[in-house]
């Protein structure tokens, strides 16, 4: 009895020994990448390494970006705060100036004895990562940018003229590039140098961030990528015009796609276009041969994870920092409050915890999640803490706290292999997104795509629950940062149940009034009052 008693005493404390052992992270980044993957049901996608990483992870099929732009969505899951917390919305302010001394996400390693590295795009480049990836704060060692990503927009691209062009659609031959390199492959040769390296280093643990160009515009690709997207083989959605019951300031003139040389040639019309289906064929091939093509780098990098025994004690998240519209509502790019800007890829491999091979239906869970959840997950799957504190309403002289909620919940809900586990959980009721307009109708100048702080003066703010998604655009004071929910300019309900690709605006229904009301309050009573229910209580005391 005291021998048996005082062996499980033994395996527990042995147990605890081993569970302490640090694991590593890889957090891999993808610009403007929508969920155009294999492992999210995608037929016209050619992704076998991705795919292969989700039979290992969880793969979370609702997931959200915060708001569907790069700087304001990669500071904010960088740091666990919103948009509305950061004040950032553009590119133009970095947090620590402008707002609070706010902590992110490899700080927090770096501050626990990990050794933080970044590779490529990670932090916007520029001012909102005050030029310098926000050193000497994130990262232990100079982060990696790609030399040839100077000719981002150079005019490499072969058109039908045999001259070179700033196109969109820029399927290349690599060894003719300037440079005789493209910057993603630059970027993954140094960052399996790094894993070569760090096995017989004092670089351990480590956080690993690696951030890809692509798929965002241009389309620059090594052309062979091309072979696997037959043009034949694109289907464009069905409905691609203006949506009918749209309200104007919702829209997004697609201007960054208009600008390229191949886009501008047609003479698109501004700003509701249509842009030809010819064409669109086109962009949304170099799009998916894009995607083919930093997947294929994501497998190499795998490879390197695995050759030198990382696998085993390596967590790995991959995202794409939000979606990417082609052609549905007849529009491109980003810089919407839609689901196809805002919904993103999410996978999620904890060694030993998220091997669900059993069956395909484990892997997958439609829980909403939203970046901002990313950060405290992290934290808690490395037990560098137990959990990260919920900021409070004013939060900016709070160095560390989230405004997201730990996924690990899931995790252990998926491990009890019942199909619908996670459907029946405690959880977050809705997932929140925004985005800026300078005004109700779509404009050049300034530019309603990206407008800078200084021209804001609508604010979209969307909600997407289980079964449908609600946006309020309403006048904004942009200099203390507060909706005008008063002065609503329009608005937007969309059916996900009946409508998938939010094409019929219900939100003047008569039927729907009532739902209308109750999605209404619950946009404006903001994301603290939709987080599960033990939670919320904790706001209320
Ligand atoms: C963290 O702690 C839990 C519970 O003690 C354990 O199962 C897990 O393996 C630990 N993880 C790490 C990375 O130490
Ligand atoms: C902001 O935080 C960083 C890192 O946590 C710290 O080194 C720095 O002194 C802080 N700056 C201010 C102004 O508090
Ligand atoms: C941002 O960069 C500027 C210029 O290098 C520097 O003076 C400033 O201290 C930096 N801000 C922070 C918070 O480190
Ligand atoms: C690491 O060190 C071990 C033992 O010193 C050696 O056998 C191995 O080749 C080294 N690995 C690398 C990648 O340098
Ligand atoms: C676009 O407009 C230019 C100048 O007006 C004209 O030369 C060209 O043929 C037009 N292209 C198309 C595709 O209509
Ligand atoms: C799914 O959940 C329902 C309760 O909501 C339960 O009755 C049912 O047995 C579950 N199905 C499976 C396969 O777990």
């Amino acid at each position: 009895m005291k021998i048996g008693f005082f062996i499980s005493i033994l395996n527990v404390l042995v147990s605890q020994i081993a569970s302490k052992r640090p694991q590593n992270v890889l957090f891999i980044v993808v610009d403007d990448l929508r969920p155009a993957l294999g492992c999210y049901g995608e037929k016209s996608a050619h992704t076998p390494n991705i795919d292969a990483l989700a039979e290992h992870s969880i793969v979370f099929r609702n997931a959200y970006a915060q708001q569907a732009l790069c700087a304001p969505s990669r500071n904010s899951f960088l740091t666990s705060r919103r948009p509305d917390t950061l004040h950032l919305y553009d590119f133009n302010n970095y947090w620590r100036d402008f707002t609070g001394n706010f902590t992110t996400l490899p700080e927090y390693f770096k501050e626990h004895g990990y050794y933080t590295s970044s590779f490529g795009k990670v932090f916007h480049p520029g001012i909102s990562s005050n030029w310098s990836d926000d050193q000497p704060y994130s990262w232990s060692a100079e982060p990696f940018h790609p030399p040839s990503q100077k000719y981002m927009n150079a005019a490499v691209c072969r058109g039908l003229d045999g001259k070179l062009h700033r196109n969109i659609v820029c399927p290349v031959e690599v060894e003719f590039q300037p440079g005789g390199t493209l910057p993603d492959v630059e970027t993954l040769t140094a960052a399996v140098d790094f894993l070569h390296d760090v096995r017989n280093s004092s670089k351990n643990p480590f956080f690993l961030a690696v951030g890809f160009h692509k798929p965002h515009v241009p389309l620059k690709f090594p052309k062979q990528y091309i072979n696997l997207h037959p043009l034949e083989s694109v289907e464009l959605p069905k409905a691609r015009s203006y949506p009918s019951l749209l309200p104007t300031v919702a829209w997004n003139p697609w201007t960054d796609v208009r600008k390229r040389e191949d886009v501008a040639a047609l003479n698109v019309s501004f700003p509701f276009g249509p842009m030809p289906d010819s064409f669109a064929r086109k962009i949304k091939q170099s799009y998916f041969a894009a995607v083919s093509y930093v997947d294929d780098l994501i497998g190499h990098l795998l490879n390197a994870v695995r050759e030198n025994g990382y696998f085993d004690n390596t967590i790995i998240v991959l995202i794409g920092d939000h979606g990417w519209s082609m052609a549905e509502h007849g529009e491109w790019a980003k810089f919407s409050n839609f689901e196809i800007a805002l919904r993103v890829p999410l996978l999620l491999y904890v060694p030993g915890q998220t091997d669900f091979k059993t069956s395909h239906l484990y892997k997958y869970t439609h829980v909403l999640t939203e970046l901002v959840d990313i950060f405290p997950t992290l934290v808690e799957l490395t037990n560098l803490s137990q959990s990260l504190p919920l900021c409070p309403e004013n939060s900016k002289k709070i160095k560390l706290c989230t405004e997201g909620i730990s996924l690990l919940p899931v995790i252990q809900n998926m491990q009890k292999k019942t199909n619908n586990a996670t459907l029946n959980m405690d959880w977050k009721k809705a997932a929140f997104s925004q985005y800026p307009r300078p005004g109700i109708f779509p404009t050049m100048h300034p530019n309603s795509d990206k407008p800078h702080l200084r021209d804001i003066k609508v604010m979209g703010y969307s909600l997407r629950t289980w079964q449908y998604r609600y946006t309020e655009w309403v006048l904004f004071d942009n200099h203390n940062f507060i909706p005008r929910w008063a002065n609503m300019i329009g608005a937007e309900l969309y059916n996900h149940k009946l409508d998938p690709h939010e094409n019929i605006n219900m939100v003047n229904n008569k039927e729907m009034i009532n739902i209308v009301q109750l999605l209404r309050a619950q946009l404006h009573a903001g994301w603290r009052y939709s987080l599960p229910k033990h939670l919320v209580k904790n706001i209320y005391n």
